[in-house]
């Protein structure tokens, strides 16, 4: 018993020395370090610089066309400015003012979707559902930015 609980306590003793020898041995056996790169190219040292303030491609609502959607179930993006609407907040939703229920007719805007007017569990709602309030969560506005990393995507739309 004494011998298997000695043998047990040997093992141990000699993984975590084996463990300490990894960590303080640093990769590449003490070249030179990786020099650090953050995507905004920024030296990890330097004070951090304030993105640059882009403008909104979309003018005022009731300008311009719809932007095509390129997946199925995609939140529409938003083609008018949203940049001079006041934010969002528990009083006050500008972009219910004009895509609610009681307001889209008189403003000519498209209407909310059903799908923001039904309660979690399924109910029939007569206006946007909390879920729904923060509107820019999945609705973006558009600017005249180069994405920040290359892609290559590609819409996948729905056979005709
Ligand atoms: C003054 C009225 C007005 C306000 C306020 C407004 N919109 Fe709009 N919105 C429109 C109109 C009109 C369109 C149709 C496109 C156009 O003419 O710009 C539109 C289009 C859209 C679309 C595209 C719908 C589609 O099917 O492609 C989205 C999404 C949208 N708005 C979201 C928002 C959000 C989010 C806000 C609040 C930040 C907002 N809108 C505030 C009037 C408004
Ligand atoms: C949780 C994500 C989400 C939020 C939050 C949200 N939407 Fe949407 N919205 C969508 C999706 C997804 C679609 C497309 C599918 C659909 O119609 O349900 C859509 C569609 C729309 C459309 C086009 C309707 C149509 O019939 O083509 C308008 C306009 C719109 N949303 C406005 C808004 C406004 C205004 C708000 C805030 C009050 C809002 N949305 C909040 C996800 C969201």
């Amino acid at each position: 018993m004494k011998r298997t609980l000695m043998g047990t306590l040997a093992v141990v003793l000699a993984g975590s020395l084996g463990l300490a020898a990894c960590v303080s041995t640093p990769m590449g056996g003490g070249g030179p370090p990786m020099p650090v790169a953050s995507l905004r190219g920024s030296d990890t040292a330097a004070p951090d610089q304030a993105p640059v303030v882009r403008d909104q491609l979309g003018k005022k609502p009731g300008l311009q066309d719809k932007i095509a959607r390129t997946f199925v179930g995609q939140p529409p993006m938003i083609p008018h400015a949203t940049d001079n609407f006041d934010e969002v907040s528990l009083a006050d939703n500008q972009c219910l003012e004009c895509h609610g229920p009681a307001n889209y007719v008189k403003k000519s805007a498209p209407k909310i979707s059903d799908s923001h007017m039904t309660s979690a569990t399924g109910r029939k709602l007569a206006d946007a559902d909390m879920r729904r309030y923060a509107c820019q969560l999945c609705h973006a506005p558009q600017f005249d930015a180069k994405p920040l990393v290359d892609n290559a995507f590609v819409g996948v739309l729905p056979k005709k």
